[in-house]
């Protein structure tokens, strides 16, 4: 058999004309959305004042299996679309495991992930609809800046609340945002009800993912023609970015191959759900039974000490309520590099699948640990990964060395969602020595789950 290139793409005509709704393959669905005003399931007209409604029914939709991506959306992948898969020879060859390693790599377009998927999506439908402008949060700051791109291609204004401590660590964000025309602003501020709230109490808080979707969504809904978009963790992001495991599971047909071992890092989901889904979509149809891992920071681990659980999705508590895994709405994680992954809750797909036992297994990471990792990957790929990413990488090389002890040579998939370009601040501290871990006792854990809300006869 002819060797398997480093790089296998897709032809433009081989790529994916519709997403994968794994949901229409769950046994179970996920909890409702449940509307905080009403304490009721929550319906496509609950929704429409904060997003708009094809994207508001895409998030309630659990029996589409496959939905179009419009022809417009498909010529904007085209820009930067398909992303190779890529096998990591020299990585093998440097940890000596007989593991066959690949990886998906996402971080080619200027946002350096795999944020835009979505965020062309979104934008296209606000801009269909009429919507003028747009607000959002960012963390790293890859969303506000794929959202950035997505609103100047499709014409429509943006107004990106990025979470404080990454706007600090990261000031060319700023830079790269303002250049496709789009407004940023630290969060939390004192622009919104919700911003002045939290500074109220906290006047030196670095902010969170929570805080700043508080302030977008109070923005949005306080102006004309303005909606809401997000990021990761609802159902129609994961439906969007399936474009990354559609095209993978495709590749992995076209080399002969197929993963025994899914990795992703996990910070509200979307990267990890839109790899897995078709690979799921094999698992729960009996078709194949790969073993999947979701990987998180111990700083903020949702997943591993998290309860499963009804909560806010920010932490102005403004939006509906999902069940998901969760920290609670009020934790506020520590300074920690990956701002990506700095999130409460968890995508209720993914936590539901997650509770169901179909992603088998979530680890929690040290970031020292991760920066071995993504400095070891980086010599050997010549990939400067994004330190999100790099939680992926971590598992996948302690994957890979496990092979090595028991001489399996198992095929190992990882989503490598970015680049760390921005991230430099993080290199330096790793590079000097002087980067630590956090990591949240059970104590401040429980803080954070003593705020969560209760919901008559759900949950008291
Ligand atoms: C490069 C990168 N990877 C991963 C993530 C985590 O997000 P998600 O879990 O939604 O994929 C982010 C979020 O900002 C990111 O920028």
């Amino acid at each position: 058999m002819s060797k398997v290139p480093y790089r296998t793409y897709l032809t433009e005509k081989e790529m994916p004309t519709k997403w994968y709704n794994v949901k229409a393959d769950m046994k179970e669905q996920h909890d409702p959305y449940i509307n905080p005003g009403t304490m009721k399931p929550i319906k496509v007209e609950d929704l429409t004042p904060i997003v708009c409604e094809e994207l508001a029914k895409q998030e309630l939709d659990c029996t589409s299996r496959y939905i179009d991506i419009p022809e417009e959306i498909q010529d904007f992948y085209k820009v930067f679309r398909p992303s190779p898969l890529i096998r990591a020879y020299n990585l093998e060859k440097a940890l000596g495991t007989p593991a066959k390693i690949y990886y998906k790599f996402e971080g080619n377009n200027t946002s350096g992930s795999h944020k835009l998927n979505s965020a062309a999506a979104q934008v296209y439908y606000a801009k269909k609809q009429g919507i003028t402008s747009l607000t959002t949060e960012t963390g790293a700051g890859q969303w506000g800046t794929a959202l950035a791109m997505a609103s100047s291609f499709f014409g429509v204004d943006l107004t990106v609340y990025m979470v404080k401590v990454s706007f600090m660590q990261k000031p060319f964000r700023k830079s790269v945002i303002e250049t496709f025309g789009a407004k940023i602003l630290p969060s939390p501020s004192d622009t919104t009800e919700a911003g002045r709230k939290i500074l109220e109490k906290d006047p030196d808080t670095g902010g969170s993912l929570g805080c700043a979707i508080s302030e977008a969504v109070e923005t949005a809904v306080k102006t004309p023609n303005c909606r809401y978009v997000l990021g990761s963790v609802l159902d129609q992001v994961l439906l969007h970015q399936s474009i990354i495991g559609l095209e993978t599971h495709k590749a992995f047909e076209k080399i002969g191959e197929y993963p025994d071992i899914i990795i992703g890092c996990a910070g509200g989901g979307s990267n990890l759900g839109g790899l897995m889904a078709p690979f799921m979509g094999d698992k729960l149809t009996g078709k194949a039974n790969p073993y999947f891992i979701a990987v998180e920071p111990a700083s903020c681990p949702s997943l591993t000490r998290g309860k499963y659980a009804y909560d806010f999705c920010d932490t102005g508590m403004v939006t509906p309520l999902a069940k998901m895994y969760t920290l609670g709405s009020q934790f506020i994680p520590s300074a920690n590099h990956a701002g990506g992954l700095r999130y409460h809750g968890m995508s209720p797909i993914i936590s539901k699948l997650y509770h169901d036992g179909q992603l088998n297994e979530a680890r929690a990471v040290e970031q020292t640990k991760v920066f071995d990792a993504a400095s070891f990957f980086a010599k050997y790929e010549t990939i400067l990964p994004a330190p999100e990413s790099s939680h992926a990488i971590r598992v996948a090389i302690d994957e890979a060395l496990k092979c090595k002890e028991t001489g399996e040579a198992k095929t190992i998939l990882f989503g490598l969602t970015g680049t760390g370009y921005f991230d430099m601040n993080a290199y330096a501290s790793y590079n000097a020595g002087e980067m630590s871990d956090y990591i949240p006792t059970d104590e401040d854990l429980e803080k954070g789950f003593a705020a969560l809300p209760k919901i008559p006869g759900i949950q008291e």
